[in-house]
């Protein structure tokens, strides 16, 4: 059995995860804003800094998994929710990631998953320059890049974060720090899920026009239980050949949109970069720790 770290434990897929884990004799460290073992407020630095502590101070050093699912949705509203939903998607994922690493590390096959979604390739014209600020760990110059899109901002901004914080994922994932040290970072992209983020979404005026409209090829919601039935798989030894992936889980949407997208060849133009990281990865076929 293993010791788990949960963030956004108190509702929706987060909630749903935790109990799972927990009906499954682990050992869950949740992590929200309220009702958790760990109360922080992701969306101040001294929060993160609280949460990424405590859940250290309860680990005894050693943690075999991650779950980073606590998260703002684009239907709220007031003059600092750009700012708190930049930060608690984007940072609250990076920097507890960062201050865990060294406990993920020294399990034996640690698995992380963080919580990414298919706005990030269905919602159309997300800005470069906030993902760029976001992965500059810049949440103002992001907050910033986004105010100019008026009553789509919450939807640029919520996109941003998930763009640039499954970007983050996808490099650290094959870095020796985490491939090497056994770890197995990986993405999940939900479409629209039945959670009280996506309520919020649809209790707000045009926003909620425009979910309800939303093309869904097997119709209908997403459900929590379902969705943290694929973390629970994702934490698992299946996993283990897991690494930097996007598993998308939307009703078909990403792929009604963006059937021909993907899987995409790579282009003459980055056949540079391509054969650069060919040649300067570590790891190969040849590698010794391969069975004979
Ligand atoms: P939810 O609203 O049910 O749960 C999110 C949790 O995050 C809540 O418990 C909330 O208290 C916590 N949280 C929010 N701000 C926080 C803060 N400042 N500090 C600490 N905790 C905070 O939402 P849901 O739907 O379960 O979302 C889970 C993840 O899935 C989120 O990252 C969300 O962006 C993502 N997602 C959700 C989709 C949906 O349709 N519900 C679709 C795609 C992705």
């Amino acid at each position: 059995m293993g010791t788990y770290a949960v963030t956004g434990s108190a509702s929706g897929m987060g909630r749903a995860a935790a109990e799972k884990l927990r009906a499954g004799g682990h050992v869950v460290i949740g992590v929200d804003r309220v009702q958790a073992d760990v109360v922080a407020d992701l969306s101040c630095a001294q929060g993160r800094q609280t949460a990424a502590h405590e859940v250290l101070a309860a680990t005894a050093g050693v943690l075999d998994g991650a779950v980073l699912a606590a998260g703002l949705g684009p239907g709220g509203s007031g003059p600092d929710r750009l700012k708190a939903l930049v930060q608690v998607n984007f940072l609250g994922v990076t920097e507890l990631l960062t201050a865990w690493h060294p406990a993920l590390a020294c399990a034996d096959g640690a698995k992380v998953v963080v919580f990414s979604s298919n706005s990030t390739t269905t919602v159309p014209l997300v800005p470069a320059r906030a993902v760029r600020a976001l992965l500059d760990n810049d949440a103002d110059r992001a907050v910033r890049a986004v105010r100019m899109y008026g009553r789509h901002a919450p939807v640029m901004a919520y996109a941003s974060t998930k763009v640039a914080v499954t970007r983050w994922v996808r490099r650290h994932a094959v870095r020796p720090d985490w491939a090497g040290a056994g770890i197995r970072l990986n993405a999940l992209a939900p479409g629209a899920v039945m959670t009280p983020l996506l309520q919020e979404q649809l209790s707000s005026g045009a926003q909620a026009a425009m979910v309800r409209a939303f093309p869904v090829p097997t119709g209908g919601y997403g459900d929590a239980g379902q969705l943290a039935d694929w973390v629970l798989f994702m934490l698992s030894d299946a996993a283990d050949f897991l690494c930097g992936s996007v598993i998308v889980v939307d009703g078909g949407t990403d792929a009604y949109f963006r059937a021909d997208d993907w899987p995409r060849p790579v282009r003459a133009h980055e056949l540079l970069r391509y054969f650069l990281r060919y040649r300067s990865s570590r790891t190969s076929l040849s590698d010794e720790r391969l069975p004979a």
